[in-house]
């Protein structure tokens, strides 16, 4: 008769919480009630050795031992309980400082902390790598969708040619509102306020900062070169329109604000915007406030993830997972698995040199000849128009143009001779085109 062992008890894992707000406490809470199930799967541990808030008396939606709350942040990384630190209070001070603390004690790291990782993630891998601690940060792009061990370590064996994703469940929310209600932006958002899905003040997530953030991460994690917010290139979605939503519809594609990042010449690419998506695309189908990120590589082909990008218990789901993986490379030994986050400078590709399809919606004088006049145009700065559609309003009519692939720089010259037009009232926006093909 063969006996089923138990697996090896390990030593329970320290775990000393930066923040006890949204996300700290559903890390406090999913160590409470699936910490024993996590035990008798995986024979690890967790235990909360201390946790850390600005206002300790304010009151928490979960319950933590007399004790175990205190304001010092320095106190819980330098605490001899705890093995590592988990960073969820957000902001770059004195996250930054902490962190480093944490990694030049030692301890291995978690953090979800984006803006923190967007500016200062070269340093902190560098640190890590140095100390021989691990550095985990799947919770820092796209909360519970487990992308960044993927990327990792899963697609590892692959050349990746591009990521796109939707990283930001806020304004994937708003556009999913314009299409379906055939409401207005300002609409969109009061609804995405009131549902809790937007802050009072939407700033970072209306205008790519929070996806920008995001994508330097996947970008840096994919590519190995340090990729910082404030390299990539942003456009936010406040110029959507109704109007261009529906014509995005009898085009076949919809509105997505998209986060691109691709390698191609040795040059990487990252930039946010609004995007015109072929319907076929796998992203096209993401609505609401979910995230997604799509990857294609020369082995696997493409292959998405999706899933809740935001929120405590997705979120936590992300934290506590790192740490059942820093536990198991400390039993086995194996500290400082950092991944493939060896950092080489490559040069970043300038939006300027980028090319895509653009959509432009116009309106001019409804008049005969006006529309040759824009043609001729377009034909002498060697953009080539691949459809149009003129819907007549009376003294006006709206153009709308899809072009073929296009410099970016060519499509600039070609929207400052239109503004330039006595028969072009307005340029109304103009649009990236995806397609979907690398
Ligand atoms: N919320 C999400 O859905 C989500 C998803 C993915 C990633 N993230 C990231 O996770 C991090 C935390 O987000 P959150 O939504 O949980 O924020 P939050 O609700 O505002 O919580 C922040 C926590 O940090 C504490 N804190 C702030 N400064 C401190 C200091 N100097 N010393 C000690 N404690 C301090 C706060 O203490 P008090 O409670 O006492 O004020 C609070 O408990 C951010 O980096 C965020 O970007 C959040």
């Amino acid at each position: 008769m063969t006996e089923t062992r138990p697996p090896a008890a390990a030593a329970d894992l320290g775990v000393g919480l930066l923040g006890c707000g949204t996300v700290g406490s559903a890390v406090v809470r999913l160590l409470q009630t699936n910490g024993e199930d996590i035990r008798r799967r995986t024979g690890i541990g967790l235990r909360l050795a201390r946790v850390a808030a600005a206002h300790p008396a304010k009151p928490r939606e979960v319950r933590l031992e007399a004790g175990m709350l205190t304001p010092d942040a320095a106190a819980v990384v330098a605490d001899d309980r705890v093995d590592v630190v988990v960073e969820v209070m957000g902001g770059i001070e004195p996250a930054r400082t902490l962190l480093l603390d944490a990694i030049r004690r030692g301890k291995s790291v978690v953090t979800a902390n984006k803006q923190l990782l967007a500016q200062h993630g070269p340093e902190l891998f560098t640190e890590a790598k140095r100390a021989g601690v691990d550095l985990r940060l799947e919770a820092s792009v796209g909360g519970g969708l487990p992308v960044i061990q993927p990327l990792r370590e899963s697609l590892a064996a692959n050349r990746i040619q591009e990521v796109v994703g939707i990283l930001n469940g806020t304004t994937n929310y708003i556009l999913t509102k314009m299409a379906e209600e055939r409401w207005e932006y300002a609409r969109a958002l009061a609804e995405a306020q009131r549902q809790g899905f937007a802050e009072a003040d939407p700033a970072a997530d209306v205008e790519g900062h929070d996806a920008a953030a995001k994508l330097a991460i996947l970008a840096t994690i994919t590519f190995g070169t340090p990729v910082r917010a404030g390299d990539v290139y942003r456009e936010g979605i406040r110029r959507i329109s109704a109007q261009d939503i529906q014509f995005a519809e009898e085009l076949g594609y919809v509105v997505k604000l998209l986060a691109i990042t691709r390698e191609s010449d040795g040059r990487v690419e990252a930039r946010v915007h609004p995007a015109f998506l072929a319907r076929a695309h796998p992203l096209a189908a993401i609505g609401n406030e979910l995230n997604a990120v799509f990857v294609r590589g020369d082995a696997v082909g493409e292959v998405m993830f999706v899933g809740r990008g935001a929120g405590g218990a997705p979120t936590a789901s992300a934290v506590v997972a790192d740490l059942i993986d820093i536990a198991w490379n400390r039993r086995a030994g194996a500290h400082g698995r950092v991944g493939f986050v060896a950092m080489s400078t490559r040069p970043l590709r300038p939006m300027e040199e980028t090319a895509s399809p653009f959509y432009l919606l116009m309106q001019v004088a409804d008049r005969p000849g006006v529309f040759a006049r824009i043609a001729t145009i377009f034909g002498e700065e060697h953009v080539s128009i691949a459809s149009v559609v003129q819907k007549s309003r009376g003294e006006t009519a709206d153009i709308v143009m899809v072009t073929h692939t296009t410099d970016e720089q060519q499509m600039r010259r070609v929207l400052s001779r239109l503004e330039g037009l006595d028969v072009v009232r307005t340029v109304r926006n103009v649009i990236r085109v995806v397609d979907g093909k690398a």
